[in-house]
């Protein structure tokens, strides 16, 4: 899996590189992780990447000349698709994160400002991803976070496959509650189940504690798990 990501933050999207299972990911070159300074593609003499909105109102609107330039740069095979992230997307879930999971390359748009000129999805991107109903200043953590949930999914990455089965939204459903040690802290004590070892019990018990937790919290799940 290769990520391109455009931003004019790159620094911000280096970083993430660096941490945890998904730096693994890299290292073992399960993925490779490829950002562009949106800055580098522009031709305007200041290095500018936006300006003001046509129609007038508040704030900058970035600018569709250094967006396509970047992703034309960038972009040789088919199998490339180019997500921008905007709030007005199709919403992230996982099972968006498990068909982007199987494809070979993803381009990342970072908008910022008041967003992209509408040419930009005209002209380069295939798919515009949301991910969730509020606003946040940049594309970049949205990337990250789609970069973040395809590597889980990406064989080798996450050490325990079975763990990344058993994860919330698999079949519909919540995860059911962990505990490690103590066993005891305050009054709050570990279901005895758990300690027992009988794992057809515990299997039952995580099960039923799943089916409880998502009917409670997320209706709209559960009726779909049914
Ligand atoms: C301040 S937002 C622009 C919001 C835009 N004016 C609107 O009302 O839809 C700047 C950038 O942050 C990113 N962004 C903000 N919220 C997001 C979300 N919920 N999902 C994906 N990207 C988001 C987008 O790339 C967007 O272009």
């Amino acid at each position: 899996m290769i990520f391109d990501v455009i931003t004019i933050f790159p620094d911000l999207i280096f970083e993430y590189k660096n941490y945890g299972v998904t730096k693994e990911a890299f290292i073992k070159n399960i993925a490779q992780l490829n950002i562009y300074n949106l800055r580098d593609f522009t031709k305007e003499k200041h290095k500018k990447v936006d300006d003001r909105p046509y129609g007038g109102g508040s704030g900058m609107v970035m600018m569709v000349q250094p967006f396509y330039d970047a992703v034309k740069f960038i972009k040789e095979k088919e199998k490339q698709k180019v997500i921008l992230l905007t709030p007005r997307g199709e919403k992230l879930n996982q099972d968006k994160l498990k068909y982007f999971s199987g494809l070979e390359n993803i381009i990342l748009l970072c908008g910022r400002y008041e967003g992209v000129d509408e040419r930009v999805s005209k002209s380069v991107v295939d798919i515009e991803v949301s991910i969730g109903d509020y606003i946040l200043s940049g594309g970049e953590l949205p990337a990250m976070i789609i970069m973040d949930g395809i590597l889980r999914l990406l064989p080798g990455v996450v050490h325990s496959e079975d763990s990344v089965k058993l994860e919330s939204f698999e079949d519909d459903l919540l995860e059911f509650p962990q505990y490690t040690r103590p066993p005891e802290f305050m009054e709050f004590k570990v279901p005895e189940v758990l300690i027992g070892g009988n794992h057809k019990e515990i299997k039952k018990w995580r099960e039923q504690k799943s089916f409880e937790i998502t009917k409670k919290r997320r209706p709209d799940l559960f009726d779909k798990s049914l």
